[in-house]
């Protein structure tokens, strides 16, 4: 019955062309979910998986995923990086349980099945029996079975993954600039200094939406206007890649004082004069990037995220975990050579970013308040002008440039 019901309104559905509106439903829909995940996470895009510092040697694994299906990814003996399901041939048990491990093969819990690192199914418990008696059949043939793998490729020490067979080069998927900007960030080896995981209420588009809107920053995020860290009177633009799949967001941080009559004259949240930090060592930092740049957020569709907020450089990792859930990974990253004073600086301004982070925790929040205010609502849609209507690069962040350039990218992958 409830089929037949989600059938009749699917039918409803429809999308004009176009970037500048979003139905709602588009965030609400069982079906879009699971297209979502054919199309997109399982299909022609690289997902990303781990860093490359985190499977160092040979055995060493982690287990994450691609969208929502689990997956292990491993270094072969040979040092060559593997990916495949984690999911049991025999029964669809999870192969590996742990985040992460050193391993010589994998055999499940369930039934005692045995990969090795290639993921190739080597072992089956009682292949032959007991005592004659029982066992498998006799043409049962191990090659043909065993969970799917992925190719992977890396790009900075970012190990992604697809499980498509004709996904273009992670090179030609990203572009020559997203890949610049990547390694602009980590260009020598990074040493995970933490991390977390962090559920919201929300369906993972509006997250990855936030991601890339520009212009919520300076206005959702209080503090950083209230300590006049970042305005869009600052110079700063937006990156976008040829069909709007991934982006750069980037700001250089001005220490002179700004006019605040852009934001006076609205009489926004963020007009706050005259507050100052008590502890300003929390905002220390260095330009160890000899650009200036103070803030790079940088997105690769469909689900990942490399920010660089002052010294702070954190990964997000987007995953659907249903239609109005999504995990976020985050991993810090800093330096194998840090001195103790960068260190420091980084650890310090971590506080920054993260679930509870003084300028992130309300990205946590908003888009529950989406998913909240749109609940009961099949026809109505968001408007997306700020800017106009294009997906072009620019030198400006008041725009909704690189969200519509996610709904370009999006909209070609479910051909919708
Ligand atoms: S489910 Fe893995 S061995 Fe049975
Ligand atoms: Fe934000």
């Amino acid at each position: 019955m409830e089929m037949k019901l989600n059938d009749m309104r699917d039918s409803k559905r429809t999308w004009e062309p176009g970037l500048t509106r979003v139905p709602y439903w588009i965030y609400r829909d069982a079906g879009v979910y699971r297209n979502e995940q054919q199309r997109i996470f399982q299909g022609p895009t690289w997902n990303y998986l781990c860093l490359e510092a985190e499977i160092a040697e040979p055995g060493d694994y982690r287990t994450t995923f691609a969208g929502d299906t689990p997956v292990i990814v491993v270094r072969d003996e040979e040092g060559e990086l593997q990916a495949f399901e984690n999911r049991c041939a025999h029964r669809g048990a999870l192969i590996a349980l742990k985040d992460s491990g050193k391993a010589e093969d994998f055999t499940c819990v369930y039934h005692a099945w045995r990969y090795d690192l290639q993921g190739n199914l080597k072992g089956v418990a009682f292949e032959q029996g007991v005592n004659g008696k029982g066992g498998m059949p006799p043409d049962f043939c191990k090659e043909q079975h065993g969970p799917r793998k992925l190719r992977t490729a890396t790009v900075g020490g970012l190990v992604f993954g697809s499980f498509d067979e004709d996904v273009p080069s992670i090179e030609e998927y990203l572009g020559d600039t997203i890949v610049e900007k990547i390694e602009r960030v980590l260009s020598k080896p990074v040493e995970v200094l933490g991390r977390f995981k962090q559920t919201i209420p929300n369906n993972w588009k509006l997250y990855m939406e936030n991601v890339k809107d520009s212009y919520h920053a300076s206005l959702l995020h209080v503090f950083f206007t209230t300590f006049n860290l970042n305005r869009l009177s600052q110079k700063g633009g937006v990156i976008i890649s040829e069909t709007g799949a991934h982006h750069v967001s980037w700001s250089k941080v001005d220490h002179k004082p700004q006019s605040n009559s852009a934001y006076s004259a609205e009489k926004l949240r963020s007009d706050k004069e005259g507050y100052t930090l008590a502890d300003p060592s929390m905002l220390d930092g260095v330009d160890e990037f000899g650009d200036g740049v103070t803030l790079q957020i940088l997105s690769v569709f469909p689900g990942f995220v490399l920010a660089q907020i002052q010294n702070t450089l954190a990964i997000r990792q987007i995953l659907p975990a249903g239609i109005d859930k999504t995990v976020l990974n985050w991993t810090y990253l800093g330096f194998t050579d840090d001195t103790p004073e960068l260190r420091r600086m980084r650890l310090k301004q971590l506080n920054l970013t993260g679930s509870a982070g003084f300028i992130s925790m309300e990205d946590g929040a908003v888009g529950g308040f989406v998913q909240r205010g749109i609940a009961g609502t099949d026809e109505e849609l968001a408007i997306l002008e700020m800017g106009g209507a294009s997906i072009e690069t620019q030198d400006n962040r008041t725009t909704e440039a690189s969200v519509r350039g996610f709904w370009n990218a999006y909209r070609g992958y479910m051909e919708i």
